[in-house]
């Protein structure tokens, strides 16, 4: 942890109150003069944070800026040492983490920017990611499961940002198979799984599940493609602090649970409850073409069941089907 990060731990550990400069240098064995140094920086940051003679400094109010640290303070115990790093611009968070790789070795870990210049979809589309309003959000996983069950990955992390979201916003979420999750008719996350398997030993070598969510609509909107169809959980008036990262802790404490027996399904429920394609006339989108069908059920192995308009039935494991005709 740097300096900076262990002021504000501690700044918001006891919120409100006034700590020392002293006493913070005490705390963290670091010198006073780091500690002032460490308290502009926050301060430039949109911190505010209140500093009185004899008194010494005392948090009052929080940015809604991503950090590690604040995320961290969210997750349960067994959680709480997971690597986890912010970044302030990247091209992807999946695609840095996929160069990092290597590098990482075996580790797993949990890599935030606060906003992509080349954020990616699924299908090779792009992923509209501003600065500030989103969260993007990849992580880096060794699973030990075999190269077919790779899909649990995004069922399980679909349905632990459904209830995440609800948890953080009191609204009700709905989940359109396979990874997009929609909030009063309209998309407000994604997520896009990458992983390298390994043929000769059958299983994953490594997978990077990739999130994106509008948290707060953007100050200019969305651009105009994406307008019918984008939406974002809150409105561009709400100011709370540490938004993202209760957002960010609240997935991780899920999808940590759910991950832990993935090959359980213990979020089929979760999942099963939320989504709504069943019954509904979609389209299926393969690689160069697209087919009506109507969607007919979904298995416990969170496979799509679809008939054609010329009768015929297909059951689907993975792709892209659209709701809108
Ligand atoms: C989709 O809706 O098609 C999936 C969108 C996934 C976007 C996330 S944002 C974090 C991670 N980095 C990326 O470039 N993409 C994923």
């Amino acid at each position: 942890m740097t300096v900076k990060e262990s002021v504000l731990l501690l700044l918001e550990q006891q919120k409100g109150e006034f700590l020392s400069g002293q006493e913070i240098a005490d705390k963290i064995f670091v010198t006073r003069a780091s500690v002032w140094k460490a308290i502009k920086a926050l301060q430039s940051e949109g911190y505010s944070i209140e500093a009185v003679t004899n008194r010494g400094y005392a948090i009052r109010q929080a940015p809604d800026v991503l950090s590690s640290v604040m995320i961290k303070a969210g997750l349960k115990e067994p959680y709480k040492s997971l690597e986890i790093k912010t970044e302030k611009s990247v091209d992807s968070t999946n695609t840095k983490l996929k160069y990092e790789v290597d590098l990482i070795k075996e580790k797993d870990m949990v890599l935030l920017a606060e906003e992509q210049t080349g954020g990616r979809g699924r299908l090779g589309r792009s992923f509209f990611s501003p600065n500030g309003t989103g969260l993007y959000m990849s992580l880096l996983l060794h699973p030990q499961i075999a190269n077919d069950q790779g899909g649990l990955l995004t069922t399980a992390a679909a349905a632990a940002v459904a209830v995440a979201i609800e948890k953080i916003s009191g609204e009700s979420t709905q989940i359109k198979w396979v990874n997009d999750i929609w909030m009063r008719g309209k998309k407000v996350a994604g997520i896009l799984t990458e992983a390298s398997a390994s043929l000769e030993a059958g299983h994953l070598e490594y997978a990077i599940v990739g999130i994106g969510i509008n948290v707060i609509e953007p100050q200019e909107g969305f651009p105009e493609e994406l307008q019918d169809i984008a939406g974002a959980i809150f409105s561009k008036d709400i100011h709370r602090e540490n938004l993202r990262n209760q957002l960010a802790a609240e997935i991780l404490n899920q999808f940590m649970e759910y991950y832990k027996h993935l090959e359980e399904k213990p979020f089929l429920q979760e999942y099963k409850k939320r989504s709504f394609v069943i019954g509904k006339n979609i389209k299926v989108i393969k690689a160069n073409s697209s087919r009506k069908a109507k969607a007919l059920e979904m298995d416990d192995s969170f496979q799509l069941k679809v008939q054609y308009e010329d009768g015929s039935i297909e059951t689907l494991s993975s792709g892209e089907i659209s709701i809108r005709l």
